[in-house]
C-alpha cells in the first residue's frame, strides 16, 4: 500500500502570458486546448535528481520512516541528468540512504508511475523488499520550449511515494501495464545521446522520418540537440482509446464497477483527454481531480502530485479506492487500482 507521499515543485511559475512571450501562442489557445494556465520551471541549479530527492525525502517523512528503511528505489523520468548513471543513484545519495540497495531507473515516460507501482507491488509481494521508494521527476520545460505544440503543455516537478506491504485490505489490487511500439513515430524526441542524429548527419531510423521531416521544414536550432515531435491528435486519440480499454480491464478483473471507485487520479497530459475519459466511462467529474491548470503536464510526476494534493486537502482518505492511470511515448500506458 502507499504509506507516504511527497511532492517538489520549483518556485518559479510561468503563466500562459509568459509563454506567449517565448513562442507564437496565446493564453486563449493554451487554456482552451489543454486546460493549462500556469506551470513551474526549474532553475539552473535544480535537476531531475534534486527535485526527485526532495520529493523522496518528503514521502519518507510522510511514511514515518528513516532513509535506511528504504529497501529499493524505482526512479522514472524522461530527462535524466547524465547519460549514466541514472538519477536514482544521485537520489539514493541525496536522500541519505547509507545501505547498499537495488536502484532501478526505468525509461517508460509518463506511465512510469504505474510501471513503478506495479514493479514495487511484485517485489513486496515476493518478500524481496518491505519498503520501496518510487520517485518520478521531470526537468523538461527547457527541452520542450523549442516547439509551441509541445512546449505550452509541460512543466517541471517531482513526486514520490513509499510503497509498503498491504495492511488489512489496503494495498495494490490490480495493475495493467502495456506497450505498443506502433506509436513510436507519433511521439518521439531525438537527443544528444545520439550524436548527429538531430541534424541528419547520421542515418535516421525509418521510424523517425516524420520527426526528421518536421524539423527539416522548421530548420534545426543552432546549439540545440533535443528535438521533440508529436502528432498531437493521434496521441490524443490513442490515449483515450487505450486508457479506456485498460480501465475497463482492471475493473473487470476485480469484478467491480466504476461506481466502486472514489478517485480517478489520471495523468495530467491535457485536460480535454481526462474530460473525454470521464465522459466515455460515465464518471462524475467530481471524482476526476485535476491540477493541470496550475501545474501543467509534469510527465511521470503528475499522478503522485495529484494524489499528494488530494491527501493534503483532506479529500483522499485511508481506505479510499483509487484508480491511477497514465499514457505516454512508446506508446506505453497503464492503470492501477489501489485501496489507499
Ligand atoms: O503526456 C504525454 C502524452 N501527450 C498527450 O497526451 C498529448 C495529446 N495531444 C494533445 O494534447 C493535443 O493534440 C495538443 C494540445 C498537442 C494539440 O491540440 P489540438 O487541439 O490537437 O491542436 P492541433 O494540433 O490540431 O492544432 C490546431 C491548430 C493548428 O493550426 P491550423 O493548422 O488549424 O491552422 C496548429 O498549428 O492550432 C495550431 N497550434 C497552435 N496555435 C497556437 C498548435 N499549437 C499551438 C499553440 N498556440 N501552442
Amino acid at each position: 500500500m502507499i504509506v507516504g507521499l511527497g511532492t517538489y515543485l520549483p518556485k518559479e511559475v510561468l503563466t500562459n502570458d509568459d509563454i506567449a512571450e517565448m513562442m507564437d501562442t496565446s493564453d486563449e489557445w493554451i487554456s482552451s486546448r489543454t486546460g493549462v494556465r500556469s506551470r513551474h520551471r526549474a532553475s539552473a541549479e535544480e535537476t531531475t535528481a534534486s527535485m526527485g530527492a526532495e520529493a523522496g525525502k518528503k514521502a519518507i517523512e510522510d511514511a514515518g520512516l528513516e532513509p535506511d528503511d528504504i529497501d529499493m528505489i524505482i526512479m522514472g523520468t524522461m530527462f535524466q541528468d547524465f547519460t549514466y548513471p541514472g538519477p536514482g543513484m544521485v537520489i539514493q545519495q541525496a536522500i541519505g540512504i547509507t545501505r547498499t540497495i537495488p536502484v532501478i531507473d526505468i525509461r517508460v515516460q509518463c506511465p512510469a508511475v504505474i510501471y513503478g507501482l506495479s514493479m514495487a507491488d511484485v517485489y513486496i509481494r515476493s518478500g524481496q523488499a518491505k519498503h520501496i521508494l518510487i520517485v518520478m521527476a521531470e526537468k523538461e520545460f527547457e527541452h520542450f520550449k523549442v516547439d509551441r505544440q509541445i512546449g505550452v503543455i509541460f512543466g517541471d516537478g517531482g513526486s514520490a511515494a513509499v510503497i509498503g506491504p498491504a495492511v488489512g485490505d489496503r494495498g495494490v489490487y490490480v495493475t495493467d501495464i502495456q506497450g505498443d511500439g506502433a506509436g513510436v513515430s507519433d511521439l518521439v524526441m531525438t537527443s544528444d545521446n545520439m550524436p548527429g542524429l538531430a541534424r541528419g548527419e547520421a542515418v535516421w531510423p525509418e521510424v523517425l522520418r516524420k520527426c526528421k521531416a518536421y524539423w527539416e521544414e522548421r530548420g534545426f536550432i543552432p546549439g540545440h540537440t533535443k528535438y521533440p515531435f508529436w502528432i498531437g491528435q493521434e496521441v490524443f486519440k490513442n490515449a483515450v482509446k487505450r486508457l479506456i480499454k485498460s480501465a475497463r480491464a482492471v475493473i473487470n478483473e476485480i469484478g467491480w464497477t466504476f461506481t466502486d471507485v472514489q478517485h480517478f487520479f489520471f495523468h495530467q497530459a491535457n485536460g480535454r483527454i481526462n474530460a473525454k475519459l470521464a465522459e466515455l466511462l460515465k464518471l462524475p467529474i467530481s471524482k476526476v481531480p485535476s491540477n493541470i491548470d496550475r501545474i501543467g503536464n509534469t510527465g511521470a510526476g503528475s499522478v503522485l502530485i495529484l494524489m499528494d494534493e488530494a491527501k493534503k486537502a483532506g479529500n483522499l482518505k485511508p481506505g479510499d479506492i483509487c484508480m491511477l492511470s497514465a499514457f505516454g511515448a512508446g506508446y506505453l500506458w497503464g492503470t492501477a487500482l489501489i485501496k489507499f
